[in-house]
């Protein structure tokens, strides 16, 4: 191995000796609950809600409850180490922080607290479309951290075309289209309090910079409430882009040379769409159950892809990811990395860039340390015999 420690989990010692429980709560739904006192209803609708009956929602965690992991003993862990390798930029662990919308909600610099705490715990940093700030400042805060560009292809190809340049000239890494959502999902939290932050100017912060959406509006966006009404208007009508199909793909890679992966993939069939059309990786999730209710759970659809593409493109996976052993399954399962939605936003909204920190280290430790006692050095060890699918 190549890394002698300190180690992640080295972090089980450190709270030990310290005779105090850290200052944040250890799991993840006791961070949610806490989470929840600390945000404002609006928030936490909008935070924790998914879509109609929240079915996918629950059944993306409860997928993790049918595959346990058989541990292998004397394998002499002794030093290990976690670090990959995805498009040439490596990370500390195979974590990255999901894109997550609308945090204008939830804190007052959402994204740079984020992005400054990947970056320390040496983990990738996915930024959305639909940020508190512009894609130029959260790259000024965390100027060496890996740094990746979520797409939502706008109906307009003139402004996807200059998100993506202004994405490469910022030093993001990659350009990760989500692709599951041609409209909104049905969310009924949010229905309930009639809150869609986007109305309010939440999370517009990378069309309001952007100067060929500016070209399109009569008057600056801040020059006037109604100027603001108005770009909010114009944003509004070409927020998402139903009519997007895979030979679009061709145009993003004459406007990119960065790697281009697609998010939102579950059907075996799509991923190898993805494949034929040329793209670089593929992000099996389903939105954490908040775009198609029904659907069915995210870990299940990465098996399927897995068979179907895991030896001929770089997978990642999300959804339901709230434990060491949820990253596990997953790299066993054939992601080659994961990427946390909900934990982190918990952290943040309790306690900003420290709280983000908080459940990152958490759950590096826990990751780390269910790495050795289920007997891997590194999570190119892991495979589909790491694990078994229980019947229950
Ligand atoms: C999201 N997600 C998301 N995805 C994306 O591609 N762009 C976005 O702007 C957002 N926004 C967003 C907001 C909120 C509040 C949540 C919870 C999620 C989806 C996200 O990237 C990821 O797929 C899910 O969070 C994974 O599900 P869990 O693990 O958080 O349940």
């Amino acid at each position: 191995m190549a890394k002698h420690g300190p180690y992640f989990g080295d972090l089980q010692n450190e709270i030990y000796l310290s005779g105090a429980g850290p200052a944040l709560p250890v799991t993840a739904d006791e961070l949610a609950h806490a989470a929840h006192a600390a945000m404002t209803a609006k928030a936490w609708a909008y935070v924790a809600g998914g879509a109609s009956t929240e079915r996918t929602m629950r059944a993306n965690v409860a997928a993790f409850e049918r595959w346990r992991l058989v541990p292998r003993v004397l394998r002499q862990v002794v030093e290990r180490d976690l670090a990959v390798e995805l498009f040439g930029q490596r990370l500390a662990a195979p974590v990255l922080t999901a894109p997550v919308g609308a945090l204008g909600l939830v804190h007052d610099e959402p994204e740079l607290c984020a992005v400054r705490a990947a970056s320390k715990a040496g983990l990738g940093f996915v930024l959305t479309t639909v940020a508190h700030h512009s894609m130029e400042d959260v790259a000024a805060a965390a100027p060496k951290a890996v740094r990746w560009f979520q797409l939502y292809w706008p109906g307009e190809d003139a402004i996807a075309e200059s998100l993506v340049r202004r994405a490469e000239a910022a030093g993001y890494g990659a350009i990760v289209v989500t692709v599951d959502t041609p409209t909104l999902g049905w969310r009924p939290r949010d229905l309930a309090l009639a809150n869609l932050p986007f109305l309010a100017g939440i999370g517009l912060a990378n069309y309001l910079s952007d100067p060929v959406f500016r070209s399109m509006l009569a008057e600056p966006p801040e020059s006037s409430d109604a100027a603001m009404r108005a770009a909010v208007a114009t944003w509004i009508a070409m927020f998402s882009r139903p009519a997007l199909s895979w030979s679009d793909f061709a145009r993003l890679r004459e406007w990119t040379r960065l790697p281009v992966l697609v998010k939102g993939v579950c059907h075996a069939d799509d991923a190898r769409a993805a494949v034929d059309a040329g793209l670089d990786g593929i992000v099996v999730s389903n939105h954490g159950g908040r775009q198609l209710d029904g659907a069915r759970a995210a870990l299940d659809c990465l098996v399927d892809v897995a068979a179907a593409v895991g030896d001929r493109t770089t997978l990642l996976f999300d959804s339901g990811v709230r434990c060491g052993a949820d990253v596990v399954i997953a790299l066993a399962l054939g992601a080659r990395a994961v990427l946390l939605g909900r934990p982190w936003v918990h952290g943040l909204a309790l306690a900003g860039q420290d709280g983000v920190t908080h459940v990152l280290r958490h759950l590096l430790a826990d990751v780390e340390l269910t790495m050795v006692l289920a007997g891997y050095a590194s999570p190119a060890e892991l495979s589909v015999d790491s694990v078994v699918r229980e019947r229950y």
